[in-house]
């Protein structure tokens, strides 16, 4: 008995911290529905709203699913319900379309993929300029909940734009009718939001994700690997030394990294991935030249990799990681047990003039000097660099504990931590 009180508090437990989480994460102006009376006004807004008497839109104001859901909404300056969104978790009471859901669902739900369904949208028509704002708390609320992908019932004619900025996939080409008069004709997408999302990003106005775009990596992959300057070896070399066993490398670029750890025998495989196509094409021809066997290059975004390695190196990629947060916590669950995750990332010591002068030093006369150096002053412009002290707390409240800490590499300019997931 006590046995199952202590199950039912941690459950409980666990969901209030989800729940602070939620709450502190959602932009000013959209709230979520915690009580009796916050439900019932979003309920009588969809009554309002469609005054239809067939029964799926009865169905539709109220299905009983709201209170096991996430609901959010806006309100206007008079306290009156302007907006709404909800964001369901597939679970034992299944969809609220659930009879009409193809088998690719029911086959996707048996390889684990865990959904959510975004439903019960309505935004009253002057305030159309929410709809990117409730898709970004929805997105990043199905992110804190480790949702694979988001499904959407939505009228066919709004799959295209769905198609251009989301990457929606159809599913089902027929999932009834719509709720308003129309009576349109409905589909089933699948949102897969572990997927890149640059044009989502875009739209939803995440101010510091969009300025490192895979587009711009394709351009840099070039110079990136023409020139490694002694700095990066320093790095690249410290870190191959102490990896063992299985490695993977995140935003691997070119792997540039991947010959210093091909000669560390306590090595037994290399798993370099990033998501710009031109930086694997470039890493694949240097893994032929190197005749490194137990390498694999993957074209991918570090949310959607999955498996167990031994250890996880990420070497000047941290600072473009559009969700630092979600992506910290993947890595959690990629490191096998006593796996050793190395991070190194440039801080607010790095010294464009006098790394400038040691690239000049190292690579005078190279071709693509010029370019590669005018590619890294924009990278430095954009790029909001954390203090040693800055990251340490990042990454202690995505659940690591540190190992050591220093910036020796880079005149001072880089922070490398050595982290291990806390117990
Ligand atoms: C400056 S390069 C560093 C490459 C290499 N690690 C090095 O030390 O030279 C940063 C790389 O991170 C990649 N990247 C950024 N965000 C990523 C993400 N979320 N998933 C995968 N790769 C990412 C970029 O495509 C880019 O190639």
């Amino acid at each position: 008995m006590t046995q199952v009180t202590n199950m039912l508090q941690a459950q409980e437990n666990t969901i209030k911290s989800v729940e602070e989480k939620i709450l502190s994460q959602l932009p000013s102006g959209i709230h979520l529905a915690q009580t009796q009376e916050e439900i019932q006004a979003i309920i009588n807004l969809r009554k309002n709203f469609y005054q239809d008497d067939r029964d799926e839109v009865k169905a539709f104001h109220d299905d009983g699913l709201d209170t096991s859901g996430y609901v959010f909404y806006s309100m206007d300056s008079n306290g009156s319900i302007t907006a709404t969104v909800r964001l369901l978790l597939d679970s034992q009471r299944g969809f609220p379309e659930e009879e009409f859901l193809p088998e690719s669902v029911h086959q996707m739900r048996k390889t684990g993929k865990v959904f959510a369904e975004l439903g019960r949208l309505l935004i009253l028509e002057h305030q159309s300029t929410q709809l990117p704002l409730l898709y970004k708390v929805v997105y990043d609320v199905a992110h804190i909940l480790n949702v694979d992908a988001i499904l959407i019932v939505m009228k066919k004619n709004n799959y295209s734009s769905h198609q251009k900025i989301m990457e929606v996939k159809i599913l089902s080409e027929e999932m009834g009718l719509s709720w308003d008069k129309e009576k349109a004709t409905l589909c089933l997408v699948e949102w897969d939001i572990k997927a890149p999302q640059d044009k989502f990003y875009k739209l939803a106005n995440r101010s510091i994700d969009h300025k490192f775009r895979k587009k711009m990596w394709d351009q840099y992959s070039t110079y990136h690997l023409g020139v490694c300057t002694s700095v990066q070896h320093e790095v690249y070399s410290d870190i191959a030394s102490k990896v063992k066993g299985h490695i993977l490398d995140l935003g691997c670029g070119t792997g540039r990294i991947m010959g210093f750890i091909q000669e560390n025998p306590h090595s037994l495989s290399y798993t370099g991935i990033d998501v710009s196509k031109g930086m694997i094409e470039l890493a694949t021809e240097l893994k032929d030249r190197l005749a490194y066997k137990q390498a694999n290059l993957i074209i991918s975004n570090i949310e959607k990799i999955e498996g167990k390695y031994d250890t996880i190196v990420s070497t000047l990629s941290y600072y473009c990681w559009h969700n630092k947060e979600l992506c910290l916590n993947h890595i959690k669950g990629m490191l096998s047990e006593n796996g050793i995750f190395f991070l190194v990332t440039p801080n607010n010591e790095f010294d464009k003039e006098k790394l400038t002068r040691l690239v000049i030093r190292d690579s005078f006369g190279h071709p693509y000097l010029d370019k590669f150096l005018s590619f890294n002053f924009d990278i430095a412009e954009k790029a909001k660099y954390p203090t040693l002290d800055e990251l340490i707390k990042q990454v202690r409240k995505a659940g690591f504990s540190i190992i050591s800490a220093h910036s020796n590499f880079f005149l001072g300019g880089v922070s490398c931590l050595e982290l291990k997931t806390s117990l």
